[in-house]
């Protein structure tokens, strides 16, 4: 199969198309033609090697990135129900890696594909979809918040900023440049701001004239988190889920205990439940197929994976980046 692997850490152009051999089911396993396969940001430090960055622990090399794919099962590996042939499904845990023309993955963490529900779509909610339904879990807000989302136009972002909409709250999406301010407003956002201008957080304020910001969702990090924090009413709460930023924000709990704010690291409480993911990964492939989500994707062919690459680390993609074989 032609996959992408990389043999050296290092910048987006060491990502290399090649040919490997393919990948064979084991017991218990399916084989899936991937249609679409995801792409994240952590990947790309990961792939950089970055130092001082929280991220899982780095692969041995070479290696495939990703593991999130949905396509068409193409082999059943022994035990496993021939009829599984054909079907259309989607995984968080393709193996080799996700960024390859095919992957294998156990049938336990295997999901149809619902149906009026396509593979990029399918696949831009089975991580992206699911980790924002996490984090809203974490976060209980209710139709009284007044929700400021950092990264509003990104995966999870507009996923966030749709949810809040019609749950009833005030949202806030702060996202950077036009082109994505404009996004979060098309999302329904009551207010969408510039965090590059430099004085947005005081432009927050005004619109919102006498109401304060009741609930941070944070995955930036760095001054765009700080200057956020700061907005947030007197017993309010911050939450974050990563540091797009590469900078890490961590509230005074000096100032937490005064204001009676308090700050929750999502990221963390997720990874302490891996028994919860199937059961999120499910519900957003529900929630989607139900039309009550819609996920935007960036695609590009799978071929130019260095490009998407670097237009995460360059803040130039909208909603789920894909790579489409
Ligand atoms: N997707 C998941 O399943 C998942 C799971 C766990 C954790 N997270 C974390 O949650 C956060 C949001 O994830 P996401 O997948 O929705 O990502 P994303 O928002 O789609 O992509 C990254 C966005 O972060 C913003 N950003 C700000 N500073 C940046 C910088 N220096 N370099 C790159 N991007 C920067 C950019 O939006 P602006 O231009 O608008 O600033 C950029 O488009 C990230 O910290 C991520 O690591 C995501």
């Amino acid at each position: 199969m032609r996959a992408v692997v990389l043999h050296a850490f290092g910048p987006a152009e060491n990502l290399r198309y090649e040919t490997v051999p393919d990948p064979m089911p084991g017991p218990g396993q399916v084989r899936i033609a991937v249609r679409a396969a995801g792409v994240h940001l952590v990947e790309t430090m990961m792939r950089a090697a970055l130092e001082g960055v929280a991220m899982p622990p780095l692969p041995d090399l070479p290696a495939i990135f990703g593991g999130e794919v949905a396509g068409t099962v193409d082999l059943v590996g022994e035990g496993v129900d021939p009829s599984w042939a054909g079907r259309d499904v989607v995984t968080s845990a393709g193996r080799p890696g996700g960024y390859a023309e095919l992957a294998v993955a156990d049938l336990g963490s295997v999901h149809r594909v619902p149906s009026g529900l396509g593979y990029e779509a399918a696949v831009a909610m089975v991580v992206t979809g699911s980790t924002t339904l996490q984090l809203l879990d974490v976060a209980r807000p209710v139709a009284g918040d007044v929700v400021l989302v950092t990264s509003a136009a990104g995966g999870i972002g507009r996923l966030a900023v749709q949810y809040l909409r019609d749950l009833g709250a005030t949202v806030v999406g702060a996202a950077g440049g036009p082109a994505k301010v404009a996004a979060v407003r098309d999302l329904g956002a009551d207010l969408a701001v510039d965090y590059d201008e430099p004085s947005w957080h005081k432009a927050v304020a005004e619109e919102l004239g006498g109401r304060a910001v009741t609930l941070v969702l944070d995955g930036v990090g760095g001054d765009k988190a700080r200057a956020a924090f700061e907005l947030i009413a007197d017993g309010g709460r911050y939450v974050t889920i990563g540091a797009a930023s590469k900078q890490d924000f961590q509230p005074d709990p000096e100032t937490l205990r005064a204001r009676g704010i308090t700050a929750t690291n999502a990221l963390l409480i997720l990874i302490g439940r891996p028994e919860d993911r199937p059961r999120f990964e499910a519900r957003a492939l529900a929630e989607t197929a139900e039309g009550r989500l819609v996920p935007a994707v960036q695609s590009f062919p799978l071929e130019q994976a260095a490009a998407a690459h670097a237009a995460l680390e360059s803040r130039a993609t909208t909603g789920k980046v894909l790579l489409i074989p």
